[in-house]
Order: C-alpha cells, then structure tokens, then sequence
C-alpha cells in the first residue's frame, strides 16, 4: 500500500491529509515496489492503515509549485510546516511502515529538520531517500544525510559508497498524459528528453557520466503527447522542460507534428544557441501560424575568462548570427545570464548586458548562481573562494530562491558588488515582465524600453 502525501511549500498547513488513490501509474510503482493495491479515492484513518500487515510505504512529496502549475500534488495543502509532516509520519509509525522523501534543492533545509526529528522521535521503520540532492552525489551521502537508512542510487547506510545513480528508464515510463494522470488543462510542462550533452560546470543537466547521458522519450509516445496537447483546445501554455530541446534526433518531427495539428497556444522551448538550424527556426516561424513560440537561450557571460572557468565556451560569432536570425523572423527569443561566477566583476557583467542589448535580445533574465551537487563548482567551491549564503537576490527574480545558498562573495567581487549585480539583475526582471505583458512582437521597441529601463537604474 502506498500513502502518497504532498505538501507545497512555503506556507503554512491547516490540514494535512494522506491520500490514497487508484491510478495506472500507482499500480506501477506499486508492481515494481511489491506493494497492496489501495481503494480508490479511500482515505485510510489511523487504525486501517496499521493493522494492514504487509510493509507498507508512505511516499513524501515536498514540492515547489509556482502559481500557473497544475494541481499535480495529489494534496495540495495552502500552508507547510515541516513538524506537521513529521507529526503525520509518527502518526502511522511501526515497524512495517517505511517512509520515502524525494530531496531536492528547494526542499533541502525542510528535508533535513523532518530527518533530525525522525531520528529524535525514534521511527521504527525505514528512511528511504531519493531524488536529485542524492542522485548527484558522487560520494559519502551518509555525511549529507546520517539519519536516512536507504538512498535510491542505490546504497544502504553502513555499506561502501560506490556512487551510484538512479536510472530511470524512460522506455517503460508511462506517459501521465496519454495515462490520463494529468488532465488537459491550461498550462502544463512537458518532457521529451533529459539531461543534455554540454559540460558546463554549474548545471545539473550535464553530462557527467554514463549514467548521466542526455536521453529521450520513445519517439511514438512523445509524437503520441504531441497530438494530444494539440487536440485539446484549453491547453494553452507548454512550457517543456527539456534544457536543450533542439539537441535531440527528433525534436524537428515533433515541431513537425505541433505544426500537422495547428497547435494553438504558447511553446516555451530551451535550446543550446550554437545548435540552432535554419530548418527548426523555419519550423518555428511555421508553427507560428497558429502557435506562440518562445526560444529561451542560455548565455551566462560572454566574458572568456568566466566562460573558461565555467566550462561553458559561447561561439559568439554564431551567437550574434542566431540572435539576427531570429531577430528577422520575428521570434520571440529570451536569453539568460548568471551572476555571481568565478572571475565575474560588476563591469564584466554589466558587459554581457550591454551584449544583449546590443543584439536586442527583448528579454533578459540574470540568475543568482546556485552550487548544485555533483557539479565542477561545487567541488571547487573553496579552491575557487566562493562564498555562499541564503540572501534571496530579488524575489523579483523568476526563480525559486528560498532556502537555496547563492554564491555572493568570491576573489572577484565582494558582497556589496553582489547586491549591485542583484538590482540589476532585478531591473532586467522588471523590464522582462513589461515586455512579456504588452510584446506585440516589434522587438525594436521592445529593446528600447529595456535598455532604458538599465540605463536608469546603472547612471
Ligand atoms: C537549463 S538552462 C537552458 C538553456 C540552455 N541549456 C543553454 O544553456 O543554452 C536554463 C538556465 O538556467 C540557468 N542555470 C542553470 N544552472 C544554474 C545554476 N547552477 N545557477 C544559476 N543559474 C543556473 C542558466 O542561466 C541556464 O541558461
Ligand atoms: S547550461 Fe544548458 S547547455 Fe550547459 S549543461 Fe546545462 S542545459 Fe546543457
């Protein structure tokens, strides 16, 4: 029997419930953990849920939902406390009952307190953890977590650490879509591979070993999704969720599908720049005809010393070529940068702004830079000094911030130049948001407004 049970947070809970369900989807993960198939819809109290006497798992969904989501939690409670889900837990607490918590970054302070006071309440079962925080850890998980039992990559507390990593395999993987698990609705996100071929040493995507391979969807299901979003009238915005969607071998046939079926609503798409064909950016301008498509490109600088650093080597000669090409055709573009690198100064971000400008790009975001497990940076974090703390940089910015660290201090710039970089990087927000409300796609204008938007804030 699985207990799925779902928090959102960043608020408070009033009720917490646990929240049995029927579902293919369910039935799999049951299959595969050797579970009891639960009722549907049945909400098991107390004393149901422990005299069943097989082991039963309760599965822990801490998520981080922004406002446009779709309901995906299966209890989406308003408010979040991490004691209340430890009180739910020791509700349920026997020997038969394990507990499993997917860790991720937004959730990692929240994750650690309801750990601690597990293992002060002495829950007799077992602690299991997943998720990308685990994942990506090449070695010692037990000094990130001592009071978890069992980490799925897989290793037990106690034994060797060989490193491992989850791998799911996306060949059998249901659709949620075409399982009916996820109801067309207004916005969804949407995957058609992961992980991605690049190297650069900030990002969680890259390809850091064999079991980190950029991989897809089965062609059929992805082309199967694609008609399915396009048949249904009220989804209006997809953002997928791929981080170079044009790196794939079929992404030009699902362009060509989205077109087939005069898809009808928003695509936001990221791609690596240098991978831009002139055959997608004509696919783009087709779907265009009836579809909104937004291309969002990653640039972070285009300093070459933190380009070097970061292992992220920008072809700016094909940079400046695409953002014409698309610049011509009328697409609407974004392009993102990071603050907060190694070897960055105010002037050298200031810089890769005024490259964008220069090149008007309408849209601009700056991230604060995050050290994320299992990247180059986080290894190097005290070789390079870099300085973390949980500041947000602007809650402006159009990002989860919230209990993550930032880098904001380093050789290169101090703390104070930090919070510079942080107004600036909240200008660029503000401009973004205007634009993205009344972008009527003459981008020129658009450009204007923005550039003089910065101009204000830097004179
Ligand atoms: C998944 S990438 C998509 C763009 C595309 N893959 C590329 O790099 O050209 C989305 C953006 O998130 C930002 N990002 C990724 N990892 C980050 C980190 N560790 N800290 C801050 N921002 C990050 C980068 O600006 C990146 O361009
Ligand atoms: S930043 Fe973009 S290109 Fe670089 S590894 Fe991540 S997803 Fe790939």
């Amino acid at each position: 029997m699985l207990v799925l049970s779902s928090w959102v947070l960043a608020r408070k809970p009033k009720v917490i419930n646990p929240f049995i369900v029927e579902h293919p989807l369910l039935a799999l993960l049951k299959r595969k953990f050797n579970c009891l198939s639960a009722r549907k819809g049945i909400v098991l109290n107390r004393e149901e849920f422990q005299t069943v006497t097989q082991r039963k798992l309760i599965l822990i969904s801490l998520d981080w939902t922004r406002p446009k989501d779709p309901p995906l939690s299966l209890v989406n409670v308003p408010n979040f406390l991490p004691d209340d889900v430890v009180e739910f837990i020791m509700m349920y607490a026997n020997p038969c009952i394990d507990v499993a918590i997917g860790a991720f970054v937004w959730n990692e302070q929240a994750v650690q307190h309801i750990l601690k006071k597990l293992k002060k309440h002495k829950f007799p079962g077992k602690v299991i953890l997943g998720g990308p925080q685990v994942s990506y850890v090449k070695k010692g998980i037990e000094e990130y977590y001592p009071y978890a039992d069992i980490f799925i990559r897989i290793h037990y507390f106690g034994n060797p650490d060989l490193g491992l990593s989850a791998v799911t395999e996306l060949d059998t993987l249901p659709s949620p879509f075409l399982n009916k698990f996820i109801s067309p609705q207004r916005f969804i996100r949407w995957e058609t591979q992961r992980g991605c071929p690049f190297r650069c040493a900030f990002c969680q995507h890259r390809e850091s070993d064999v079991s980190m391979k950029r991989r897809q969807f089965p062609m059929s299901r992805v082309i199967q999704e694609a008609e399915w979003i396009a048949k249904h009238s009220n989804i209006q915005d997809v953002a997928v969720l791929d981080p170079t969607f044009n790196s794939g071998p079929y992404y030009l046939d699902i362009m060509d599908k989205l077109i087939k079926e005069k898809y009808r609503g928003k695509l936001a798409l990221q791609c690596r720049i240098e991978m831009i064909k002139k055959e997608f950016l004509d696919r783009v301008v087709q779907l265009n005809d009836t579809a909104e498509t937004v291309l969002e490109f990653g640039l972070q600088t285009t300093n070459s010393k933190e380009q070097a650093i970061i292992d992220r080597p920008n072809n700016m000669k094909i940079v400046e070529k695409v953002l014409t090409q698309v610049r011509e055709r009328n697409i609407k573009t974004e392009v993102s940068l990071i603050f907060g690198l190694p070897e960055q100064t105010i002037t050298s971000f200031k810089k890769s702004i005024d490259f964008c400008f220069n090149h008007k790009v309408p849209v601009i975001h700056a991230f604060p830079l995050m050290l994320l497990r299992g990247t180059p940076l986080h290894e190097r974090k005290t070789e390079l000094g870099l300085v973390e703390s949980y500041e947000v940089a602007s809650p402006e910015i159009d990002r989860v911030q919230t209990d993550i660290p930032h880098v904001v201090a380093s050789p290169s710039f101090t703390y104070e130049d930090w919070k510079e970089m942080s107004k600036i990087a909240e200008s660029l927000e503000t401009s973004a948001k205007n634009i993205t409300k009344s972008f009527d796609g003459k981008h020129n204008v658009e450009t204007t407004s923005s550039l003089q938007n910065f101009n204000t804030y830097i004179v």
